[in-house]
């Protein structure tokens, strides 16, 4: 068995990756961690009693060390700017171990892009090469593989990619993309704040950070080259799952040549169905499966996709990317359908 700690296991990412790794048939996670409690996992996380009989394990600097080594991975489930500080000394003190990063933190290979992106300078600039960013589907497969140290994507930026990937790798993304991407309110994570908490978003839709959400240079990144993309995301009243819209200018190219660049990348494609009409946001939530259609029209190719921004977006990646970084099925851990309603 493969031994997982995961930390930062009170929030969101943890707690969806226990759920998905109490059911993997090749992992067991031996630790959960929290700066702020100690009780039964399940306690905090009741959908999980019967499954998991762990307790929080209280995270000091030496415990994360100590996790480090006694562990093949480790989870950091963690806000922005906490694992570009905490995560490289396990790196050093724990040479067999491996990591996944569900936060910001190593996704941008540039450091200068850190102060602008995410408000702070990043402390060590020189791993930033180092991480391998965890989207199989768009190009990383390999590079995943043999990785070390893995930069999940963003939720947002999870699903857009997935949208314009298809085309931009073909040079069929010929302009500039019009992306409106929807959230659910567990993308803001486990502590309600103002603006994010249920009375706040329970009524209401609006879009937020319009063309400057910290996503956005992971995209052009992922895309490379010229790709241009106006990305605007939005917040609506569900809890779970992300919808995109993108609008992509395709020039001269034909309906069947547009509807080809989706089924040479995705056909066989475990996680990814395409669909003929566009997707529903509830049949992929609990899921890790990407929902796509593509409707190409005179010079635009509209592409609607849905995610479940825990699971695709998150911590099914996540796992995704454990099974390939040791050598598991791909799906291992993740083949279920969602519940539907
Ligand atoms: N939510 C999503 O849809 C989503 C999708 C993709 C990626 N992500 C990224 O994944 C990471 C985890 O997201 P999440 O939604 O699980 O967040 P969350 O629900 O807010 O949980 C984060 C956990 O980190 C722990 N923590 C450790 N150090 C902390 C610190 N200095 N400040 C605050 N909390 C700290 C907290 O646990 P204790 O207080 O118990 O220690 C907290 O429960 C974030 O970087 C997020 O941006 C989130």
């Amino acid at each position: 068995m493969i031994r997982a700690a995961i930390l930062g296991g009170t929030g969101y990412g943890g707690m969806e990756l226990l759920r998905l790794l109490v059911g993997h048939p090749g992992v067991e996670v031996t630790a959960l961690t929290s700066r702020t409690e100690e009780g039964p996992v399940a306690d905090r996380h009741p959908h999980l009693a019967g499954y998991s009989s762990l307790r929080f394990t209280k995270e000091t600097e030496d415990v994360r060390l100590r996790l480090a080594r006694e562990n093949d991975v480790v989870f950091f489930a963690k806000p922005h700017g906490v694992s570009a500080a905490e995560l490289p000394p396990l790196l050093e003190a724990a040479a067999d171990a491996r990591i996944i990063d569900l936060s910001g933190d190593f996704r941008l290979p540039d450091p200068s892009q850190y102060p602008a992106w995410y408000g702070f300078e990043h402390p060590h600039p020189g791993l930033l090469g180092q991480a391998e960013y965890g989207l199989a589907e768009c190009g990383h497969r390999d590079a995943i593989r043999g990785a070390r140290l893995v930069a999940n994507p963003g939720c947002h930026a999870a699903a857009t990619i997935l949208a314009l990937w298809p085309l931009a790798r073909l040079g069929l993304l010929r302009g500039r993309a019009s992306v409106v991407s929807v959230t659910g309110s567990s993308g803001s994570g486990a502590r309600a704040k103002a603006g994010t908490h249920h009375p706040e978003r329970f009524t209401n839709f609006k879009a937020y950070r319009p063309l400057h959400h910290q996503h956005l240079p992971e995209v052009l990144h992922a895309l490379g080259g010229e790709a241009r993309v106006d990305f605007v995301p939005h917040s609506a009243p569900f809890a779970r799952g992300i919808h995109v819209t993108a609008f992509v200018p395709v020039g001269d190219a034909g309906d069947d040549e547009v509807r080809a660049a989706f089924a040479d990348v995705y056909d066989d494609e475990p996680f990814v169905r395409m669909h003929a009409k566009s997707p529903d946001l509830r049949a992929c939530v609990g899921t890790n499966h990407v929902d796509v259609c593509v409707t190409p029209g005179d010079g635009t190719a509209v592409v609607t996709l849905a995610i479940d921004n825990l699971g695709k977006g998150m911590a099914g990646t996540a796992v995704q990317n454990l099974n390939l970084m040791f050598g598991l099925d791909e799906t291992a851990g993740l083949d279920r359908p969602g519940a539907g309603l």
